[in-house]
């Protein structure tokens, strides 16, 4: 089993990023493949608006660092996506990541019933965390998990509140949360 993971924060050792290795340190421990992305370290450009992804080309024009994401997100089976809430929306750098995957969709997405250039079925893992109480931003995780479940995927969250920006939050509750749905998706 292949299993990747988009990390939105710049902060290598913040919330999200734990909570999303506690996640992935459970999955390798049931033989799960795993890579993880850090999208802050990354050299890469949001989407140009092109659209030859639904012309010209089967898939993004753009060549950076985000060419191996995008591949991997069509070859492995479950996607973690890892972002701190900023200004009441995901970070720019999760933006520009998930601009880009405008690539992985079909030029008659909205006629076809497997809208997304990849098999569907896939598991996806959305973990965000936020300053706030749990009640605020709900509605941030759905719209980019409805976007996910439109790409034909199966998908789970594990939400963090009340965290702020010191370094030693305490994050037990969800990294539990993490192992218990690595033992859920990977089996
Ligand atoms: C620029 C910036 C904007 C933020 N905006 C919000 C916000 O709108 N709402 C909120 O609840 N927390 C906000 N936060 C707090 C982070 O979401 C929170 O500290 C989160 O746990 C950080 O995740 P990380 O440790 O994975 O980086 C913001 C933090 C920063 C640095």
């Amino acid at each position: 089993m292949k299993i990747i993971a988009i990390m939105g924060s710049p902060r290598k050792n913040g919330v999200t990023s734990r909570i999303a290795k506690g996640f992935l340190e459970r999955a390798e421990t049931k033989g799960a493949q795993t890579t993880s992305f850090y999208l802050n370290h990354m050299d890469f450009k949001g989407c140009q608006g092109c659209h030859l992804c639904k012309s010209k080309s089967e898939s993004c024009v753009l060549k950076d660092d985000l060419t191996p994401v995008l591949d991997s997100i069509v070859t492995s089976d479950i996607l973690v996506f890892a972002t701190p809430i900023y200004f009441w929306d995901v970070t720019g750098q999760f933006k520009c990541f998930f601009d880009r995957t405008w690539s992985l969709v079909k030029p008659d997405y909205t006629t076809n019933p497997q809208p997304a250039r990849m098999d569907p079925g896939k598991k996806a893992l959305w973990i965000s965390s936020q300053g706030e109480e749990k009640e605020k931003y709900k509605e941030v995780v759905d719209k980019y998990t409805g976007f996910l479940t439109m790409f034909g995927c199966e998908t789970h969250s594990i939400r963090a509140f009340g965290m702020g920006d010191g370094p030693d939050q305490e994050i037990g509750t969800f990294l539990d949360q993490a192992k218990n749905m690595a033992d859920q998706l990977v089996g």
